[in-house]
């Protein structure tokens, strides 16, 4: 069975914390696009790890996979390692594999990225990781992979080769271009890819073959639907595609191979960084969201941005994915929210929308059309079935199921993996 997980808003919906409590049924789990711009915690043991890079799947059996599609920067990867390695979570080249044309995001992708921030006038609030400056690189055949970063070799001719180009973009940006050629952070690079050298592997033929054999694989999306590359809110988005078609390109498995897609969806809306967001709340519901649900970028730290639950938004999602069933997460922290608004549509120049408009700046003045629904004061983080839901939470659950058209699979009402059910 091979199922992809993506995030059907703008990230963190929660999907550290579904692919931990699936990975049980999975031989393998799989990143596929992102890089260390994502942050995902999952809460299981009475612990909580937050990982950028690696896939949600590494507490229980599963073998992990960071897949070609990824752009990884080995210094978060081996800080990570070693993390894992203090919790008492050995990270073995049994249990973790990354492609050998993974793309590696380099210092001077990140110096790029702040620079190139710094300069614009509408910030995009990247997590400056260097993401989109090593995506750019990929795409123009001028990246260190891999394959090369384990080459000492390879690697310094690899950089001898576009060291003068990267260095003339530093220049022309205002930076300082000594950091392109800075022989300590080479050599720090070169005994990474010394360290990481036996965890290299074929992803692709990893994925295929254990699909051959019958084994379950779960491909695990980073970031949102609309913050995609291409089908996001332009230029507020990330540099990777983030839906499940992503899934098949960045692993190397074939379309046909897929049985199920996941949608994570929360019981209402955040965004972290700026960009078009219509039910964005500023009152006390706004504080509610913000405080009960501790919303705070994993990656950054910033303060994210909430507001009410956004159904035009999660139907296009649960267009651009093909989502056979959702996970809610978040639930509890709409207790004591009432009523609790759900925006159906928007106003925009005079008409009724019901679907997201295609420009970004159309979306970015578009007012939400909310329809009411009643809350509930109970606590609900104890609640371990559907049936002891108070009511007023189900009729929320089912209107939402009833509006996106898709089956509510799991709901979520706290952080920890015991803290979800099926409907
Ligand atoms: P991801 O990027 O989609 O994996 O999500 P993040 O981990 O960045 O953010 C989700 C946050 O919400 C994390 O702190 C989770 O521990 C937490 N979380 C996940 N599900 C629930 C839930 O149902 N209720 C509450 N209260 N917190 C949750
Ligand atoms: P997870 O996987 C939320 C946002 C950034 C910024 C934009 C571009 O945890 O859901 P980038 O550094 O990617 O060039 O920044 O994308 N962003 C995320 N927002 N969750 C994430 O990942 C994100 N990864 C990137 O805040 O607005
Ligand atoms: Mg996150």
């Amino acid at each position: 069975m091979f199922t992809i997980i993506t995030g059907s808003q703008f990230g963190d919906e929660g999907k550290g914390k579904i692919v931990d409590l699936l990975a049980k049924d999975y031989d393998i789990v799989a990143r596929f696009q992102g890089g260390d711009n994502a942050g995902h915690t999952v809460k299981a043991g009475g612990k909580v790890y937050k990982l950028h890079l690696i896939p949600s799947g590494f507490l229980l059996d599963s073998r992990v996979l960071i897949g070609p599609g990824t752009v990884l920067n080995p210094a978060v990867l081996a800080e990570e390692m070693e993390m894992l390695e203090e919790a008492g979570v050995p990270v073995t080249s049994e249990k973790l594999g990354v492609d050998a044309k993974t793309s590696v995001i380099m210092p001077y992708h990140i110096e790029m990225d702040g620079l190139r921030e710094a300069a614009r006038s509408e910030k995009i609030g990247t997590t400056k990781r260097g993401i989109g400056y090593a995506y750019i690189d990929k795409v123009a055949r001028d990246e260190i992979r891999m394959a090369d970063l384990v080459d000492e070799e390879r690697l310094r001719s690899r950089l001898a080769e576009i060291s003068a180009q990267k260095e003339a973009t530093i220049v022309q940006m205002g930076g300082d271009a000594s950091i392109v050629l800075d022989d300590e952070k080479i050599s720090r690079y070169a005994a990474l890819g010394q360290m990481l050298a036996p965890y290299v592997t074929d992803v692709s033929l990893e994925i295929n073959r254990a699909l051959d054999e019958g084994k379950n694989v779960l491909a695990e999306g980073a970031q949102g639907s609309h913050l995609d590359v291409i089908h996001g809110t332009q230029k507020y988005v990330t540099s990777s595609s983030t839906i499940a078609g992503s899934a098949c390109a960045g692993l190397g498995v074939g379309p046909t191979r897929v049985d199920e897609v996941l949608g994570i969806v929360k019981a209402y809306i955040t965004r972290v960084g700026a960009g078009p967001l219509p039910t964005e709340l500023e009152d006390e519901a706004g504080k509610h969201l913000h405080d009960v649900g501790h919303e705070f970028g994993t990656t950054t730290g910033r303060s994210r941005r909430c507001g009410w639950f956004d159904l035009p938004l999660v139907k296009k999602a649960a267009y651009l994915n093909g989502y056979t069933s959702l996970a809610l997460t978040k639930l509890d922290v709409l207790t004591g929210l009432n009523p609790i608004k759900i925006c159906v549509g928007y106003m925009s120049e005079g008409q009724k929308l019901d679907y997201p408009p295609e420009s970004t700046t159309v979306l970015s003045e578009c007012v939400p059309v909310y329809e009411d629904f009643p809350g509930w004061e109970e606590d609900l983080t104890d609640v371990d079935s559907y049936e002891k839901l108070p009511e007023n939470a189900r009729l929320y659950v089912e209107k939402m199921e009833e509006l996106i058209g898709v089956p509510i699979k799991y709901v979520s009402v706290g952080p920890a993996r015991e803290q979800t059910f099926e409907k």
